[in-house]
């Protein structure tokens, strides 16, 4: 039995019609237990959403705490959509303050374990409270202001959630820049949005080694004069340059901070933050969050997806320096007063048992990760899972790629013991928060599909024209109608965001993802159609890494694919033709070796080229269009047996070819 691969190109994937028959059906007991209980109860909640989206959102809206009352749910003008019209509310408030003033003062809100071993701290909501309030108040003693954009360069340290929650306190904008990009990626970054200032520590801990953190933002700063400060959390206490006037050390500047700072009225339509993320084009986009619509969504999809309870260990394994972070580290399970774990370091440091060893330890009982951490897992061996008492997991959730059933199954059975139902959510950078994923106690699973939409959400699987396919066939996924977290605009771009998202199939949000959609309905997501790869559930733009490339003075085009990974999904193929004199001069090894090194010095390590190939020439079409579709092939296949009508120079293929066999 199998189903359409993760790893497959997005062409062969929309032709796909492989099949996975399987079903799980939540155990009674789950379902007894759970927000929602049963499938009937689930369709007719949605039913009802669909009916009437604005009143079931309206009616989500009313568990967080707003400061003033919004007058209308929704203003749709395509694409343009503002939630929560004229509603003010501060995300920090109702993800810090109501719990600290309330019955959950001092239950832990971040459980916080360091690599190094043996270092935990537990940070109750009262002390949450009383940390977020000082770093708001420094940045406040900054001049930092509502509106100016914060970039965040830091490692997963309690400090990093309390900036983003600091940010939102004071109503500044935060930019979180994952701490594995290079300088050159932090000042495009940082330029783009023009950050007054950047957070960061000295260094942080991955594998035993010292990411020095601090010293890449300082170069990146040479490109980025926009920063004015930069406040610098000690973490490994390696000494590091501080720049007089610029540089400030975040303990000196908390314990120097105002004790108390009142949480800044925002309006639900003010930016909460930008996340950059990458596209077709080879500069990556700042998506722009607010807050009302934001945190309602991240709230809910919480409280639902992952059925919280009061007494649940909730660890989401990602970075917050990506959108699940943001959302299911951050926003979502603080804003419903859950106990959320963060890990700093790798799964296989300081050994392979890392992950389970701390679920044994700190009894999690909800444990979200991605596919290809799975695929890892899997690979490592059962004999380190086997290891530990995993007892207390009663609910585990994957994201950001397709998962394939073998991994699903593993899952199921090694990590859940059989009895955890496992969520797979659908969802991106841009949705901000999950759209397609089952609600565990009712949805029935099939492994590698994502299920049906959450409340409120309208997907639909179309052609070009907008026309719903056939159940069974492959086509676009679209969202048909507006939804409280979708990303605003594109900062600084508008043009770009209505382009991208809103003009491709009529009248919908085009998400970029080819789907099936069974007889059930249930969605089963294919990949990107369009130039973006998946490596390790991070996307990646071709063209940025292709950017990259080319800007090395020895080559001269580059095109850079995706192929299937059993580990990452897919891994990067480049293929480069070089200037003539280095093509005859060069070991081409070493070269190879050096553009390696150029890519992640260029944009970071996750986008380092698993293969450099070179070729004297790149298929193009008549117009002039690198075709990337015969290079996929190549690359995954090893030959070229695709449409190659349009090519303009049939040569091209035969030297393919001859580098192929070389
Ligand atoms: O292709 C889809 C894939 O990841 C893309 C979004 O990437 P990003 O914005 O980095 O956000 C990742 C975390 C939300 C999507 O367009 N993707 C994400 N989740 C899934 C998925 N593909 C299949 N199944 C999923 N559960």
């Amino acid at each position: 039995m199998s189903q359409a691969s993760p790893t497959e190109s997005p062409d062969q994937n929309l032709q796909s019609s492989l099949r996975e028959n399987r079903i799980f059906t939540p155990s009674a007991a789950f379902a007894a237990e759970a927000h929602v209980k049963s499938f009937a109860e689930y369709q007719q909640k949605y039913a009802h959403s669909i009916a009437d989206p604005e009143a079931f959102w309206a009616e989500a809206a009313r568990e967080l705490d707003w400061f003033a009352p919004w007058t209308r749910v929704l203003d749709w003008k395509l694409p343009e959509a503002k939630w929560f019209v004229d509603g003010k509310l501060n995300l920090c408030h109702n993800c810090v303050d109501r719990h600290a003033l309330g019955a959950r003062a001092e239950k832990t809100a971040l459980l916080w374990v360091g690599e190094p071993a043996d270092e935990v701290r537990r940070i109750s909501y009262r002390e949450l409270h009383e940390q977020v309030q000082r770093a708001a108040s420094g940045l406040r003693s900054l001049g930092i202001q509502k509106g100016d954009r914060v970039a965040i360069y830091m490692g997963m340290t309690p400090e990093l959630a309390i900036a983003l929650l600091a940010c939102a306190r004071i109503g500044a904008v935060h930019s979180v820049i994952f701490g594995g990009f290079a300088a050159s990626a932090i000042a495009d970054r940082v330029n783009d949005a023009q950050c007054v200032a950047i957070l960061t520590q000295d260094g942080s801990w991955r594998r035993g080694n010292e990411i020095p953190l601090k010293t890449t933002v300082d170069q990146a700063l040479e490109q980025a004069p926009s920063v004015k400060h930069v406040v610098v959390l000690r973490r490994t206490g390696s000494a590091i340059p501080m720049q007089a006037g610029r540089d400030h050390w975040w303990h000196e500047l908390l314990a120097a901070a105002q004790p108390v700072c009142a949480a800044e009225p925002m309006d639900a339509e003010d930016p909460l933050y930008i996340l950059y993320t990458s596209g077709t084009t080879g500069k990556p986009k700042g998506l722009v969050h607010t807050t009302g619509g934001y945190g309602v969504q991240t709230y809910l999809t919480t409280k639902y997806i992952f059925d919280l309870r009061e007494d649940d260990v909730y660890w989401c394994t990602a970075d917050i320096g990506w959108v699940t972070g943001h959302s299911y580290v951050v926003y979502g399970p603080l804003a419903n007063g859950a106990t959320v774990m963060m890990y700093e370091g790798a799964p296989n440091y300081p050994n392979f048992s890392r992950f389970w060893q701390l679920i044994e330890e700190h009894k999690v009982t909800i444990f979200y990760t991605a596919p290809t951490a799975i695929r890892a897992f899997m690979q490592w061996g059962n004999e380190h899972v086997e290891r530990h008492d995993l007892s207390s997991l009663r609910l585990l959730g994957t994201v950001g790629e397709p998962i394939n059933p073998e991994a699903w199954m593993w899952y199921r059975e090694k990590i859940g013991g059989g009895r955890c139902p496992i969520v797979d959510t659908w969802w991106q950078t841009e949705t901000g928060g999950i759209m397609v994923a089952p609600v565990p106690g009712a949805v029935p699973a099939k492994p590698g599909s994502a299920t049906l939409p959450f409340f409120g959400i309208e997907p639909d699987v179309v052609d070009r024209s907008g026309k719903t396919v056939p159940a069974g066939s492959g086509g676009l996924l679209v969202v048909r109608r507006p939804w409280p977290s979708m990303a605003r605009t594109v900062y600084g771009d508008a043009e770009r965001y209505k382009k991208t998202y809103w003009s491709d199939v009529p009248g919908c949000y085009f998400t970029g993802d080819g789907a099936r959609r069974d007889a059930d309905g249930y969605l089963w997501l294919m990949g990107r159609v369009d130039d973006v790869i998946n490596v390790s559930g991070h996307r990646l733009g071709t063209m940025e890494v292709e950017s990259a490339l080319v800007a090395h003075p020895k080559v001269t085009e580059a095109a850079v694919v995706g192929r299937p990974d059993e580990l990452k999904g897919q891994a990067i193929v480049a293929f480069v033709t070089l200037d003539a004199a280095t093509a005859v001069s060069e070991s081409l090894d070493a070269l190879k070796d050096e553009l390696k090194r150029w890519v992640t010095k260029e944009i970071g390590a996750l986008a380092r080229p698993e293969e450099i190939r070179f070729t004297q020439v790149l298929p193009k079409t008549r117009s002039g269009k690198i075709m990337r579709r015969l290079l996929r092939e190549l690359a995954t296949t090893g030959h070229i047996s695709g449409d190659t009508t349009t090519l303009e120079d049939f040569s091209a293929l035969a030297k393919l070819r001859e580098n192929e066999e070389s």
